[in-house]
């Protein structure tokens, strides 16, 4: 059997964790071949409950969890990982806001982005779930100068696994019959899911999702609205966030990231642009990616209509500002040193 790798899942005592962890530890995203030593970090308060996890995982019994290290020390929490899920971040409290979130999870980030490029491997794949989960992702990367840019991405999967189940339900067939459904974007409520390349197998032919559904209003309406809000339905009827779903999205994520795409299958991941689909370069926009060999490339040539353009427009000057925002909070904070 392969030598263990180690993962670190850090908000490890929150609500996401607690599905993730043993997600990962039963072999869902490394593959049930590879032994693993699963870090959890969270912060100080949390340490008890913590140890309650660490319980709970070896209470499962699973075959592939060689060791369980409970930590609120950073460059423990980090120390060699091959994988990072960072999750924990501060939550919006009532009355606060966006700048002051931001201000709170900029500094958070940045310690972590210190730690990684201190003490993890260089090859680490950095998996920011924890919200504004794009501005995030880019903050702890500037942090992080010894690991490539590459090695960092924000999670819009949750929002492309809802915009596929919205699909399949639409079309009446399973979700793994769908594919290629894009977000675009931000996370937040300027995404822009887009199945307009989205394709479907029925009775073994592919066909297209636009032409099938064949319903404009529908796609460039009800569809996207349903997408961008329903964390906040979901708020709304379980009184606490998407948490079963955002875990195994995580897992998606990494999975594929780990194991590659089927050939001419693509999915959504927050990167840095390059300024494809006229993006605004320089801050974590989520694109349609292929993966291969561990390394994502993002699919180019796709055609969008003039409706797309606008969407991707909103979503990237949002994406500008939040990016802006989050450094002159850093610049702030430097100055008062
Ligand atoms: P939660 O509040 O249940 O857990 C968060 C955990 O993070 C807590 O245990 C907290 O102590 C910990 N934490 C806070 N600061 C930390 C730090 N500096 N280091 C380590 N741990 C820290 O929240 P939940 O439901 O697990 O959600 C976590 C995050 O994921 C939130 O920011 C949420 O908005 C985000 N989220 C993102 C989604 C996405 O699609 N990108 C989907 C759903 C949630």
């Amino acid at each position: 059997m392969a030598e263990p790798i180690r993962i670190v899942v850090t908000g490890a005592a929150g609500q996401i964790a607690y599905s993730l962890l043993y997600m990962i530890a039963r072999g869902e995203v490394f593959g049930i071949d590879q032994p693993l030593i699963l870090h959890l970090l969270d912060i100080p308060p949390m340490a008890g409950v913590l140890e309650g996890v660490v319980m709970e995982l070896n209470d499962c019994a699973l075959p592939l969890l060689r060791e369980v290290i409970p930590t609120t020390d950073p460059n423990m929490g980090f120390k060699d990982v091959s994988a990072a899920f960072l999750v924990g971040a501060m939550p919006r409290k009532e009355g606060m806001e966006r700048k002051d979130l931001l201000s709170a999870n900029v500094k958070i980030f940045k310690v972590q982005g210190q730690a990684l490029d201190k003490v993890a491997k260089k090859d680490v794949k950095v998996l920011v779930v924890g919200n504004p989960a794009n501005t995030n992702a880019f903050v702890c990367a500037n942090y992080a100068p010894s690991i490539p840019r590459e090695n960092f991405s924000a999670m819009t999967r949750l929002d492309q696994n809802r915009a596929t189940a919205q699909i399949a339900l639409k079309l009446g067939v399973s979700v793994s019959n769908v594919s290629n459904i894009i977000i675009w974007g931000n996370h937040s409520s300027t995404q822009y899911p887009d199945a307009d390349h989205g394709k479907f197998f029925i009775e073994e032919t592919q066909k297209s999702v636009s032409r099938a559904i064949n319903d404009e209003s529908y796609l460039r309406g009800a569809f996207v609205e349903t997408v961008q809000k329903r964390g906040a339905s979901v708020i709304a009827a379980r009184k606490m966030s998407s948490a079963m779903s955002a875990a195994k999205a995580a897992c998606d994520h990494m999975h594929d990231w780990w194991n590659g795409t089927a050939p001419g299958q693509f999915v959504s991941m927050g990167v840095f642009s390059d300024g494809s689909y006229n993006s605004p370069k320089n801050v974590i926009f989520s694109f349609p990616v292929e993966i291969n060999n561990k390394k994502w490339k993002i699919v180019e040539g796709l055609t969008l209509n003039d409706f797309a353009k606008s969407k991707l427009k909103l979503t990237g000057e949002e994406l500008q500002e939040e990016r802006n925002e989050a450094l002159s909070v850093l610049d702030a904070s430097a100055s008062n040193l």
